[in-house]
């Protein structure tokens, strides 16, 4: 994927947010907190298991996060390197981790009850972390939200189930709980509204997948018209004009940012006109984006850092997701994570901040990435799979004055096709034309993926 039908670039009827400090610092904690970490079998747990209002209210009437620390996990989100926050303000189960006027389904109703999101912002705050309000557009607790084909309650009467509610009174929920978070907590940096799946027309091959009611489609969709995406946008920006907003309202001029989801493009995103597009990529660790105590597909440290460095050399920041536990610690798995990440930005981070793609043409030696500051004009060469001794850059002949390992800043001798330098006359006839090899150590250094750090001239 390439292209994005996505935002345009100068229709702005919904005017822009700040970008600049966002495509510069490309690296964020995406984190989903909510009642669903007490089952801890994944957020859409009341989909997927067709949980009752009834049965799920055990969660709610017994959540007590007694080891929560927000101080600790923004201290975890900085050294690791991350730059900004969005966290889940409240989620499609509907559950609200502040202190809102306009329901009871909160957190200061529960045992806990403490603002939860008041103390997580002043301590990303704290720590000179960008904070996101990510706010779920569907919800499946509100009384006047249509149960439609995602709902939990899908398979019950829904005729009967819908008879009364009325989504113009929820659309004006959500504009009062976007005016209170808006208002309330200071300046909100990102605004992540989860998401529109709008009503289309069935095709045949649909029918299949349409269970209570052929004449529409089997998500029975939501979109812009049910959201009032309209005014909630404008309301966005009224209350924050600088706020970068997500894609998933379903009005495509409205979204600042493209935000693939679980998936890394292989190209840097443009505009239907061709122009560079931001994007985010959020990813999780292990697949859920809630708390999973028994999810085995947990990615590995490096593979966490490749995602990191592929992001960004695609010209994309990744927000990268942290599950918190129903006693309000990050566990183990993500702390390891969170620590190789750590480690590895402790020494790298000058690839990845206010870096994107390589300038046309560069072509990425096998096995690796380039990313490219263009302040600096400094090249970096993430080297995924350590090669053997040499590596070599087409086309850099003639470009390039100085390299270096970045984690040490130890020089690394290079020589350009050609120049009659190689040990081996051999070497130097099976150089490509143009290219710069550069010498490497036999062994890989202690860096879980070293950064070559390229001065071109
Ligand atoms: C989704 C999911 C969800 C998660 C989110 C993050 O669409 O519904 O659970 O919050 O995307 O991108």
């Amino acid at each position: 994927m390439t292209k994005s039908a996505n935002t345009k670039k100068n229709a702005a009827p919904y005017g822009h947010g700040d970008l600049t400090w966002f495509t510069h610092d490309r690296f964020g904690m995406f984190i989903h907190w909510g009642l669903y970490s007490m089952p801890a079998r994944h957020e859409w747990i009341r989909n997927y298991e067709r949980i009752t209002d009834e049965d799920y209210q055990v969660y709610f009437d017994l959540f007590n996060p007694d080891l929560f620390d927000p101080k600790a996990w923004a201290k975890t989100a900085r050294e690791a390197g991350m730059k900004y926050l969005v966290i889940t303000t409240k989620h499609h189960e509907g559950f609200c981790l502040w202190d809102t006027k306009y329901t009871d389904y909160k957190i200061t109703n529960t045992p806990f009850g403490r603002d939860a999101l008041r103390e997580v912002v002043d301590a990303f705050r704290a720590e000179g972390i960008h904070i996101g309000f990510y706010y779920s557009l569907i919800d499946w607790h509100h009384p006047d939200f249509i149960v439609d084909g995602l709902h939990p309650l899908a398979f019950h009467d829904r005729e009967k189930l819908n008879q009364g509610r009325d989504m113009k009174r929820y659309a004006k929920y959500m504009r009062d709980q976007v005016t209170e978070l808006l208002t309330n907590y200071g300046k909100i940096d990102i605004m992540w509204f989860d998401f529109s799946y709008p009503w289309r027309e069935m095709k045949p091959e649909d029918l299949k997948w349409s269970r209570n009611n052929p004449a529409r489609h089997s998500w029975d969709g939501k979109g812009r018209d049910e959201w009032e995406s309209d005014k909630l946008i404008r309301l966005v920006r009224k209350l924050q004009p600088k706020i970068v907003i997500d894609n998933r309202v379903d009005i495509p001029e409205a979204g600042d940012i493209i935000t693939p989801e679980q998936y890394t493009p292989d190209a840097p995103l443009t505009h239907a006109d061709g122009s560079p597009a931001a994007w985010e990529g959020c990813q999780t660790f292990s697949g859920s984006w809630g708390y999973y105590r028994d999810e085995l597909c947990w990615k590995t440290t490096k593979q966490c850092i490749d995602m990191l460095i592929n992001h960004v050399s695609r010209g994309g920041n990744l927000i990268m997701n942290v599950g918190p536990t129903s006693r309000g610690y990050f566990d183990e798995r993500a702390m390891e994570r969170l620590a190789g990440y750590a480690k590895w930005m402790k020494y790298n981070s000058r690839a990845i901040y206010g870096c994107g793609p390589a300038p046309k043409g560069f072509v990425e030696p096998v096995d690796s990435r380039y990313t490219y500051n263009p302040k600096t004009n400094r090249l970096y060469l993430h080297l995924q799979n350590w090669p053997f001794k040499h590596i070599q850059l087409p086309g850099l002949a003639g470009k390039v004055r100085y390299t270096q390992f970045l984690h040490d800043g130890s020089e690394l001798r290079f020589r350009e096709s050609g120049d009659g330098k190689a040990v081996h006359a051999a070497l130097n006839a099976l150089t490509p034309e143009n290219a710069v090899t550069i010498e490497l150590p036999v062994q890989q250094p202690d860096v879980e993926v070293p950064v070559i750090e390229i001065f071109l001239k």
